[in-house]
């Protein structure tokens, strides 16, 4: 893996497609051993998680449902503290293991306003499994259910996460270089 630059940043090779998918393999064990036998349903927070959700969904044999939201927060490399809903959940949760699938906990303000929401619409149980947890900038007090990789507080792209849209086709994951000034 190269040294790779964006929008005049530089990004250096922090975990490969392979141990991906190894952590992948992981949590879909975790979450079959938990929910196998809950028909549950997985819950894609777009943008970012679609290669996650992917992955992940493919991962588990068990007799499940899948379909997205979308929330934003992000602008540049930093979270606007401000979580709009952009597209919105159509199907019944009621009486339902909803299990959330988010590419990165970073404040937590987005996935605790989505569990907030879901809530009211009186699932079960619900599920938070994430490609990534920043522990450190998390501000909600909120611990994800299934993490694939906990990682500091610095920011990170590919396999789904954006520069302004940016790199979520590389299939490995890059994080900001301390070369940048
Ligand atoms: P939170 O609401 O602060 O937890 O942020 C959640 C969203 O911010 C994620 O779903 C990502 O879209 C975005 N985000 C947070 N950290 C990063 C990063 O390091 N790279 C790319 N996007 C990030």
């Amino acid at each position: 893996m190269e040294h790779i630059s964006y929008k005049g940043l530089e990004f250096e090779p922090y975990i490969k497609n392979e141990e991906i998918q190894k952590e992948v393999k992981r949590v879909a064990s975790e979450i079959t051993r938990d929910c196998g036998n809950e028909k549950p349903l997985f819950l894609c927070v777009l943008n970012g998680a679609f290669i996650f959700a992917a992955d992940l969904f493919r991962s588990v044999d068990f007799e499940s449902e899948i379909s997205f939201i979308r929330y934003k927060s992000y602008s540049g490399m930093s979270s606007t503290g401000e979580v709009k809903e952009v597209l919105g959940l159509t199907e019944s949760i009621e009486g339902r293991t909803v299990i959330i699938v988010e590419d990165i906990v970073d404040t937590g303000l987005t996935a605790t306003q989505l569990i907030e929401s879901l809530k009211t619409k009186n699932p079960k149980q619900i599920k938070l499994a994430t490609l990534l947890f920043k522990p450190d900038s998390s501000t909600c007090g909120l611990v994800p259910d299934y993490v694939c990789f906990n990682i500091p507080s610095k920011f990170i792209i590919g396999y789904g996460l954006d520069l302004d849209g940016l790199a979520r086709n590389l299939p490995d994951i890059y994080i900001l270089s301390k070369d940048n000034k």
